[in-house]
């Protein structure tokens, strides 16, 4: 197979920024002290910011030439707000025709209060970006793309969590049948940050329900799982498979500066480097 590159970004989430310019300083201290550093700036509107990064993004995706971009989620702050939405699907449209873009749940796409996906906000999340669950190829290679938040959250949207997880594995079944030489998934949440064994916590699915997952994707050799949502890099690893957290396209939450990341898809493996999006950018935590 000839190796291909593909770019995958996570949490331009539109708003953020401007949603976090007008918080309180106890809310800010008590994210600081669940390990969220945010950069203090005078209040503003809109989403500036989000714009200037997600346009960067997209015009490095049109020069590198992937064979697709994937957007680990979070494309919003506010699922309800249409501004937001407009604003990404907008700057999306700037990605050259020929170069697929697939959209991956995340927790503020697909839940009504940002953490819990209900029937309506399911409804919603499809109608705008599509499947929340699905697989395509490319070469001999399976991707599969899944919703964590319903994996996470499914008490109100009963049957769903069921169907993705017959979904999930006929994939791999699939995959396997088709002599699949690797199968790479996309997710917002990662399933976790050290060991699939790691108790629940915010940044990841509840271990209820990770577990079945992670049983999955070794009964089926998944390679690697690339993931968003803590705004800052992450790299574990389980039985020789990946576990990749991508730093943010919008607001960064720790060390690492908004960025993007490539990977390079090849025979037995992937290589993958995160790059910075805007240069000079104050790192996360500094104080103005
Ligand atoms: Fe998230």
């Amino acid at each position: 197979m000839p190796p291909f590159n593909f770019i995958q970004l996570a949490d331009p989430q539109f708003g953020m920024s401007a949603s976090l310019s007008s918080r309180p300083d106890a809310e800010i201290a008590d994210m600081a002290s669940r390990g969220l550093r945010v950069r203090r700036v005078a209040p503003f509107e809109g989403f500036g910011p989000e714009t200037a990064a997600f346009e960067e993004a997209i015009a490095q995706a049109n020069r590198l030439r992937p064979e697709f971009v994937v957007v680990c989620g979070d494309m919003v702050n506010d699922p309800d707000s249409s501004d937001e939405r407009a604003e990404v699907l907008r700057i999306a449209g700037q990605l050259d025709p020929s170069i697929p873009i697939h959209w991956v749940a995340g927790n503020h796409d697909v839940g009504a209060d940002t953490v819990v996906p209900t029937p309506a906000s399911m409804k919603a999340y499809r109608d705008v970006w599509g499947d929340d669950f699905f697989s395509f190829q490319r070469e001999d290679v399976s991707f599969i793309v899944l919703n964590t938040s319903v994996m996470d959250h499914p008490e109100q949207v009963p049957g769903e969590l069921e169907s993705q997880m017959r979904f999930l594995e006929a994939e791999l079944r699939t995959a396997r049948k088709r002599d699949s030489s690797q199968i790479i998934v996309f997710t917002h949440y990662p399933f976790f940050l050290e060991s699939p064994e790691e108790g629940d916590g915010y940044f990841t699915v509840a271990k209820e329900r990770r577990m079945p997952v992670i049983e999955l994707f070794r009964k089926y050799g998944v390679s690697a799982v690339f993931a968003g949502h803590w705004h800052r890099n992450n790299y574990a690893e389980d039985d020789g498979m990946l576990m990749v957290a991508t730093g943010p396209v919008g607001f960064p939450l720790g060390d690492d500066p908004s960025g993007y990341r490539v990977v390079e898809v090849h025979d037995g493996g992937v290589k993958h480097e995160y790059h910075e999006l805007v240069k000079g950018q104050p790192a996360a935590g500094d104080e103005e």
